[in-house]
Order: C-alpha cells, then sequence, then structure tokens
C-alpha cells in the first residue's frame, strides 16, 4: 500500500520592503521551512512532529500556525478530511524573515495538493494568513502573500498583485542575532499617524511601485522610507543606526527594518554594491555589538 504524503518547503520573507508596512513583501533565497503532510483519520489538522525548533513551537493544533493554515486549507475547500503535519524549521524563529508564515504557507500548499483541493492562489493565501493570526494576532499578508506568490507582491484587501523587479535590483538581508516577537512589535505601532506623515507615507508607496515599473533609480531610493512602522521598533535591533548608516554610505538606495526586525534589509543598484554593503553591514553590526 502506498501512504499519500506531499512535501512542500516556503522560503525566508520580507515584509514592508521598507516603506509599505503590511503592503509591500518579498520572497527571498536562504533558509526554507518544509512540511509533509499526510491522510490523517479525524477530520481537521493535527501535529505531527515539529524538528528544528528546539522544542521552542506549540504543538497544539489550535496554536501552530502550520495546523492553523492546514485547518483554514480544508475549511475554504468544504473538505472533511484531515492531515497530519511534520514541520521541519529552516528558518530562526522571531528573526524578521517571516518564520511563521513560511510554516503556514508551506502547511496550507501542502494540504491543498495532498487532497488536490485546486484553491486559487488568493484563497491559499487567505487561509494561510489564519497562521499568521494565531502566531502574531493579527492578519497581514506581506509575509504570506510572496512566500506562495514568490517574487515581489502588493497586498491590497485580501489579496496579492504581483510587481516587477528590476533585473538589478539587489537585495542584502543580514540576521541580527536577538530576537523579535512580532505580536510584541505590532503592539509598539501607533494606531494613530498625523495626516502629513500618512500622507508622504501612501506617496512612498505609490513611488516605489512606479519605480519597479519604470526602473526610476532615483525615485526608488527617495521612496524608502517607514515612517509607520519602524521608528517605533528599531530600539529592538542593536546598532540600528550604525548598520544604516554603513548601508547608505556604501551605496544602499534604501536600508531598514526586514518585516518586524530585528533583521534587516538592505536595497542596491546591482551586484557589487550588493556585496559591498553586505561587508560594510556585517562590519557595523560586529563593532556596534
Ligand atoms: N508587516 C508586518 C509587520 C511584517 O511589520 O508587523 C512582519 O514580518
Amino acid at each position: 500500500m502506498t501512504v499519500r504524503r506531499v512535501e512542500a518547503v516556503a522560503p525566508s520573507t520580507v515584509g514592508n520592503v521598507l516603506c509599505g508596512f503590511d503592503a509591500l513583501g518579498m520572497a527571498v533565497a536562504g533558509p526554507e521551512d518544509r512540511v509533509v503532510a499526510r491522510p490523517a483519520d479525524a477530520p481537521g489538522a493535527v501535529m505531527d512532529g515539529i524538528f528544528g525548533d528546539g522544542g521552542e513551537l506549540p504543538t497544539d493544533a489550535d496554536r501552530n500556525t502550520a495546523s492553523v493554515a492546514a485547518a483554514a486549507v480544508l475549511r475554504a475547500a468544504g473538505h472533511a478530511g484531515g492531515v497530519a503535519l511534520e514541520l521541519h524549521k529552516g528558518l530562526p524563529l522571531a528573526s524578521g524573515l517571516g518564520s511563521s508564515a513560511a510554516s503556514a504557507a508551506a502547511a496550507a500548499v501542502a494540504t491543498d495538493r495532498l487532497f488536490d483541493l485546486g484553491l486559487d492562489r488568493d484563497t491559499l493565501i487567505r487561509a494561510a494568513a489564519e497562521g499568521e493570526r494565531a502566531a502574531c494576532g493579527a492578519i497581514h499578508l506581506d509575509n504570506i502573500g510572496p512566500a506562495i506568490a514568490g517574487g515581489l507582491v502588493l497586498c491590497r484587501d485580501h489579496r496579492v498583485h504581483p510587481l516587477p523587479v528590476p533585473q538589478d535590483l539587489h537585495a542584502v538581508l543580514m540576521a541580527v542575532p536577538v530576537r523579535s516577537d512580532t505580536r510584541r512589535a505590532r503592539a509598539a505601532v501607533p494606531e494613530q499617524l498625523p495626516l502629513s506623515q500618512a500622507t508622504a507615507q501612501w506617496a512612498d508607496v505609490a513611488a516605489f511601485v512606479h519605480a519597479l515599473h519604470t526602473e526610476d533609480w532615483d525615485l526608488l531610493a527617495a521612496s524608502l522610507t517607514d515612517r509607520v512602522a519602524e521608528p517605533h521598533r528599531i530600539a529592538a535591533t542593536p546598532g540600528f543606526a550604525a548598520v544604516h548608516r554603513a548601508a547608505m554610505e556604501a551605496g544602499a538606495l534604501g536600508a531598514g527594518l526586514s518585516g518586524a526586525g530585528p533583521a534587516m534589509l538592505a536595497l542596491c543598484p546591482g551586484p557589487e554594491t550588493a556585496e559591498a554593503v553586505a561587508a560594510t553591514m556585517t562590519e557595523a553590526l560586529r563593532t556596534a555589538t
């Protein structure tokens, strides 16, 4: 007898992409989470094993981002079956690299394929986002979206829209050896934003999207500011100011927190600049910590 199993992997992702809080996200090559899904006797989703998390993640199906996402997929498809999940963590926890989203995305896709449910991409993303809600208390698609759709995406009204990535645009992503709990980092973001700052921010997001389409590097660089969340979070990233300065001096178009941090992202024009920026950011972090 063949036991049916489906395996899915999901990548690291960068939320916000420096100017679009909860609205822009991108997938990056690097560490991945892997989920193995098998049919289970009882309806719903259960965790069958978690590896690589040092015993930190909940095995309770109602609290694990992977099983919550898988159960949401079954509900969305109206499927009465059950799924058992093995989660192999490749991403570091609470790092700013979209760890909970990767688990949820891989679980959602594996569950969909296991039962040939055929859910469309946005439905899968919305179901996987339930896992994100379990992890951080809120739905935001800027990690789940690119984890499933790939590339750089705009998240709007529960859908994602792929954006063009200019060939010469390079990202430097630097892990920072502290942790940041996304739930807490989100709680630090004020509910209100002065109108002048809101106006500047939505103009920047629009400018960023336009610059991607037109490959206008000056406009792109000018758009990479976060007035919404980053100012309230940088204290949790050691050496933020020094690393940011180093990245900009080495030629980055913009730099800041990756998602809720503590990891940091720099966008760069071309591979040579990216190499130089990566080296100087690493050195600045080493000196500052
Ligand atoms: N947009 C989310 C936040 C991303 O900044 O809270 C978290 O990875």
